[in-house]
């Protein structure tokens, strides 16, 4: 699918919740998502079609040894045509390459590990009925940064 990246803006909370409403198993709320807007430190993306209209976000801290992906999220119409391997892609090239990154998923979330894995991540913690709904967290890495 044809998509342009750029930084998200507090203008976009509308559309951003509205993908995070339907597609997130564990939704943030609309509060939690305004807040990262506004956070200087959180590496906000978007990824808008040819009709400017939010398909993809992404949204990341950057610390200084490490980032977070914090979450990712996919219209359903627009899923499995590359939109979250280009947002994961805009992330790297931010990070240029430099930090590993770390995420955490629901092991019930077949969809978001294999994607996730097929980008490279793999898991090395899991912990045990982390989610209200008993499920694990899987704790994936994606290791960049070379030892030193
Ligand atoms: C996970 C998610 C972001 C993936 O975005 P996407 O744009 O659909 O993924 P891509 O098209 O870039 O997929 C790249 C590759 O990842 C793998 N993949 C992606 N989604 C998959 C799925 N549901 N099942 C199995 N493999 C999948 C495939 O190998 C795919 O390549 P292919 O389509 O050529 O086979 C999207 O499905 C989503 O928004 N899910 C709901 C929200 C969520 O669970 N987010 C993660 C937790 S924060």
């Amino acid at each position: 699918m044809k998509v342009r990246l750029r930084a998200a803006v507090k203008a976009d909370l509308p559309e951003i919740l509205g993908i995070n409403d339907c597609v997130q198993s564990h939704p943030w709320t609309e509060n939690q998502i305004e807040e990262e807007l506004e956070r200087p430190e959180t590496f906000k993306l978007v990824a808008v079609d040819p009709l400017e209209k939010i398909v993809g976000y992404l949204l990341a801290r950057e610390g200084p040894d490490s980032a977070e992906l914090l979450m990712i999220g996919v219209l359903s119409i627009a899923m499995r045509q590359g939109v979250g391997k280009r947002l994961i892609r805009g992330l790297l090239t931010h990070l240029k390459q430099r930090l590993d990154v770390f995420l955490e998923v629901s092991s019930e979330n077949k969809g978001a590990v294999s994607f996730y894995e097929h980008l490279g991540f793999s898991t090395h913690l899991i912990r045990r009925g982390y989610y209200r709904d008993g499920s694990d967290a899987l704790c994936m890495k994606l290791k960049l940064a070379n030892p030193q």
